[in-house]
């Protein structure tokens, strides 16, 4: 996703011209309906040049017949059953602003101590409010009680009511762009605070508080672009035909997301990996001296396509969670419930790898890939469940073709997101009682391991729960006769939603360029899954650490990933991968930031 296009390139589509050959008659009816053709033009304009505005406010006062042309727009907004839901408080005293500005820094200051390291970093160069900036605030608030009884439709949809008073601030919005007023929308309220200071009656609620002014100038992109705090969505990721998942623009061939990003990989930027390795060599230290770091910082070079490289940060920990079948074959000590309560540990904060994420700064998010329990909605759940659990695969397949495809979906999506939501670096992170039993499997399918050798004692098995895993693995192996050439009927033999999900992940991360850092066993048999539909997705991964587990060695030997630490941890979570994440961040840093010999005048080694 590149920089958002110039207004005047907006992507938005050109309005076409009129009169064109073999158009249907009834359709040159309804091109007399449209409007002419620079007028269109003003339309698409104003919507794409409409900016959330919080800085570069001037102090000229907004003079009454524009705040009155604004509001008049407001007004003519579509409401459900035209009951008109809005109303509108325009405040300019300055006392009232001060008090109402002190309400919103409260809620600020609440949401930034939350915040992971990076994100806080950048979140205190951001400006979230112009309250007292602006010569004029509106605030917007809705009655769902208007209108009595027979509103049409808000009858079967109450929150019909809050999306009408929504599109009257769009309007709102709008207008003041053509007007070339600036409006930046503050939502950090507890909304009851304020609807006191409003002297609100109690059924009445506040949709949105905007602070309006002229501005010096209106930015080509969202400011949270331009800042690199999130990106816009391709405008494809957000249509489907017919139904959810079916993605695709009108008059296109759906877009089927795996082909999509398996396309898009490509091999590492050459120049880049060469620049890099020339400033390493440059860089004010002996050359190669900082050993596997230089060629960590290399292969996030060829991976950005620039050199320096970004650093990878905001980062987030994507823990993708599912059950198993094959678990009903006594391949753990643990309960399969242990899943869905781990998952619940992970939301509240209380597992390992939330400390090490806290620790590093690292966002973390936990899908439910396949779960065998229903999970609450919480802050950080993703709900991407596709099946509650797996089937045995000692039985049969583990999942359709068409789940398997499904998780892959699944886990790009998350990707996709997450790099939306700014984020530079991912890291994996998982959750299954039994997956390192179906990892075993994977990774036999695909590099052709023995289950003996690749088979290990995963969460704590004894010697003979050791034997039933390898006895499970060699059953699968038997009955499923892998094929390593279709990496998605390996996962549907032995699944794992998680690992499925994760496959896609890795595989959408290397198709953004995005680096994403792997942690043990459950990962790297994702990554062999991944790297078999994309074998250049290996460039985007990073191994974050080499666990105990057997199977992991191989399959970071096949992919040829040197593991960054190695802690003979055996825990999985991501928290492997997590405390990589400084090192990575660290080589990065250090090609970007360290002084060549050059600049700092230091004399090279003689040659
Ligand atoms: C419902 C809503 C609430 C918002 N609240 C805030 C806010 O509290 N602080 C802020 O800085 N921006 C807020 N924004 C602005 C968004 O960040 C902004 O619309 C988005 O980044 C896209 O940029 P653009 O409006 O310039 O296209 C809000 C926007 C909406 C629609």
């Amino acid at each position: 996703m590149k920089q958002e296009p110039s207004p005047a390139r907006a992507e938005n589509p050109r309005p076409s011209g009129r009169g064109e050959v073999n158009e249907h008659p009834d359709q040159q009816n309804h091109r007399a309906q449209a409007y002419p053709e620079d007028q269109r033009a003003a339309v698409y304009r104003v919507i794409a040049e409409r900016r959330d505005v919080r800085q570069g406010f001037l102090p000229a006062p907004v003079p009454a017949d524009v705040l009155n042309r604004m509001l008049a727009a407001a007004h003519q907004a579509p409401s459900v059953g035209f009951s008109q839901p809005w109303d509108f408080i325009v405040i300019t005293d300055r006392a009232q602003r001060e008090r109402i500005a002190a309400l919103a820094r409260r809620n600020r200051d609440g949401y930034a101590a939350g915040l992971p390291g990076a994100r806080s970093r950048a979140f205190a160069t951001l400006k979230v409010e112009s309250i007292l900036d602006t010569p004029v605030n509106i605030a917007v608030t809705c009655d769902a009680t208007r209108g009595g009884r027979h509103t049409l439709g808000r009858h079967s949809q109450p929150e019909t009511a809050v999306f009408s008073s929504v599109l009257a601030v769009s309007n709102l919005w709008l207008a003041a762009r053509a007007e070339g007023l600036g409006v930046g929308w503050v939502s950090f309220f507890d909304e009851r605070e304020l609807a006191a200071e409003l002297r609100l009656p109690g059924h009445l609620t506040v949709v949105a508080y905007l602070c309006a002014g002229y501005v010096r100038e209106f930015g080509p992109g969202p400011e949270l672009q331009a800042s690199g705090w999130a990106r816009r969505r391709p405008v494809a990721w957000a249509v489907h035909a017919g139904e959810f998942g079916r993605r695709g623009l009108p008059g296109a061939e759906p877009v089927d997301a795996l082909a999509e990003v398996i396309a898009a990989i490509r091999p590492p930027d050459a120049v880049a990996v060469a620049a890099a390795r020339e400033r390493q060599d440059r860089m004010t230290k002996p050359p190669g001296s900082l050993g596997v770091l230089e060629d960590v910082s290399a292969s996030l070079a060829g991976l950005a396509g620039e050199c320096p490289p970004p650093v990878p940060e905001p980062a987030a920990v994507a823990i993708f969670a599912g059950d198993h079948g094959v678990h009903a074959q006594g391949v753990s000590p643990w309960p399969q419930e242990v899943t869905a309560q781990m998952v619940a540990n992970f939301l509240a904060g209380g597992a390992v790898v939330n400390a090490f994420a806290a620790q590093a700064g690292a966002e973390v998010v936990v899908v439910d890939a396949g779960v065998a329990a229903d999970l609450e909605p919480a802050p950080g759940l993703l709900p991407r469940k596709i099946g509650r659990g797996t089937a045995d695969f000692t039985q049969g397949p583990a999942m359709t073709r068409a789940q398997a495809v499904a998780a892959l979906t699944a886990g790009i999506e998350v990707a996709r997101d997450l790099v939306a939501a700014g984020n530079r670096c991912l890291v994996t992170g998982d959750m299954g009682i039994a997956n390192t039993t179906a990892s075993a499997a994977l990774i036999c399918a695909f590099t052709g391991s023995s289950p003996a050798v690749v088979t290990g004692p995963g969460a704590g098995a004894d010697a003979a729960g050791r034997a039933r895993k390898v006895e499970a693995v060699r059953l699968g192996l038997a009955l499923h006769q892998p094929d390593p050439a279709d990496p998605v009927g390996v996962l549907a033999a032995f699944g794992g939603y998680e690992h499925a999900a994760l496959a896609g992940f890795i595989l959408a991360a290397a198709a953004l360029r995005a680096p994403v850092i792997l942690d043990g066993v459950i990962a790297g048999a994702a990554a062999l899954a991944a790297t078999a539909l994309a074998p250049d997705a290996v460039a985007a991964c990073l191994a974050g650490h080499r666990s105990t587990e057997p199977g992991h060695a191989a399959t970071l030997a096949f992919l040829k990933l040197r593991p960054l630490v190695e802690l003979d941890l055996r825990l999985g979570e991501g928290t492997g991968a997590v405390l990589a994440l400084p090192l990575i961040q660290s080589a990065a840093r250090a090609l970007r930031d360290v002084a060549t010999f050059d600049s700092a005048g230091v004399s090279d080694k003689k040659a």
